[in-house]
């Protein structure tokens, strides 16, 4: 590529400037970003499948319809991901087909199942604060059509979080039982939640060049010890346990140390090795496959439309 060219696409990054779809741009941009918002857009899809598990048995009619326009939500970001990632010219269907056969991934998170109605809070509490956690400074990154997306996800993403706070409050201060399915939730998806921010800033693999784009505006390490600092004194509100014996606030640094998780764990997952992947991917596929009368359908009639206007 041209380093002139390339020297005058950094200096719009550091000047601040925002990447528009037509705009010359490095083609490892290009492909970052359609790995990223892919990615990212997958998570949202596949994302619907655990909360989705507990529709049908939400405990009362309220809970039953936040849940659902949650879920609807979700949906809502994966196509607006989906848009997002198209001006950089891949097709939807390029995009859902990878995932399917496995050669694009999808947040780890969404590989572990929601055993209890407690997992609702959980989710909603730690998984997407992680997620606005992330989400939040994207708004900020280069990528015009990306940084938008993130701007209304952002909102929505909020009130998912507190919503599943909300949850949490209730089984807390609910029987002895409930709370300890509150309990049992937390010690199940802390982890997994410290793993949504990606491995190690050692292992990251694209972090410095993605950083230098913008399109990355913290480091894994950044966000993880942020998501920490703030949920710890959410949980002490609600009188539950971290599951870390090493979990310590440092007066001096002000932030609080903590356990790594189990880096091997987030690798196999990542493999297609956690305790759901099969059944995520299995379910997507399912949907793709069960829909395809349905895009027939729909091809068979725009093609009969435009034939009809040439004529
Ligand atoms: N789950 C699955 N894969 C992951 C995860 C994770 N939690 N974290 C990192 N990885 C993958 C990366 O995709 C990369 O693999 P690849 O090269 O095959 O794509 C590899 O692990 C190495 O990681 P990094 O170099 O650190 O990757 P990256 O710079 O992309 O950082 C991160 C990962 C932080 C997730 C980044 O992609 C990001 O900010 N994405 C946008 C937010 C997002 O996707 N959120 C989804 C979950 S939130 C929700 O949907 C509700």
């Amino acid at each position: 590529e041209d380093p002139e060219k390339l020297a005058e696409f950094q200096a719009r990054i550091d000047a601040g400037d925002k990447i528009e779809p037509k705009d010359w741009m490095p083609l490892g941009y290009r492909k970052t970003l359609i790995r990223q918002i892919g990615q990212h857009a997958h998570s949202e899809i596949v994302g619907q499948l655990p909360e989705g598990n507990w529709i049908t048995r939400a405990p009362t009619l309220e809970r039953k319809a936040i849940l659902l326009a949650k879920v609807q939500d979700e949906a809502g970001h994966g196509l607006y991901l989906y848009c997002a990632a198209e001006t950089l010219g891949v097709t939807r269907d390029e995009l859902t087909e990878m995932l399917l056969d496995g050669r694009m991934k999808y947040s780890s998170i969404f590989n572990y199942p929601t055993l209890t109605w407690a997992d609702m809070g959980a989710v909603g509490w730690l998984v997407d604060g992680a997620a606005i956690m992330n989400q939040v400074p994207l708004q900020r990154t280069s990528f015009g059509p990306y940084s938008r997306a993130m701007i209304r996800i952002c909102k929505e993403e909020s009130f998912h979080q507190r919503q599943g706070y909300d949850i949490m409050m209730k089984m807390a201060n609910g029987t002895p039982a409930q709370k300890k399915m509150a309990q049992d939730a937390l010690n199940r998806f802390w982890y997994p939640s410290l793993m949504m921010f990606g491995p190690s800033d050692k292992e990251s693999v694209h972090s410095e060049q993605s950083m230098a784009w913008k399109i990355k505006m913290n480091t894994n390490d950044e966000l993880r010890q942020k998501f920490v600092d703030q949920t710890v004194p959410q949980a002490e509100y609600l009188d539950l346990t971290v599951p870390d014996e090493n979990l310590k606030w440092n007066e001096d640094t002000g932030h609080y140390e903590f356990s790594q998780p189990d880096w091997s764990e987030f690798f196999d997952v990542l493999k297609g090795n956690g305790p759901c992947n099969r059944e995520r991917l299995a379910a997507r596929n399912k949907a793709w496959d069960d829909g395809k009368w349905v895009r027939d359908g729909l091809l068979a009639h725009a093609e009969k439309k435009a034939a009809r206007k040439v004529a």
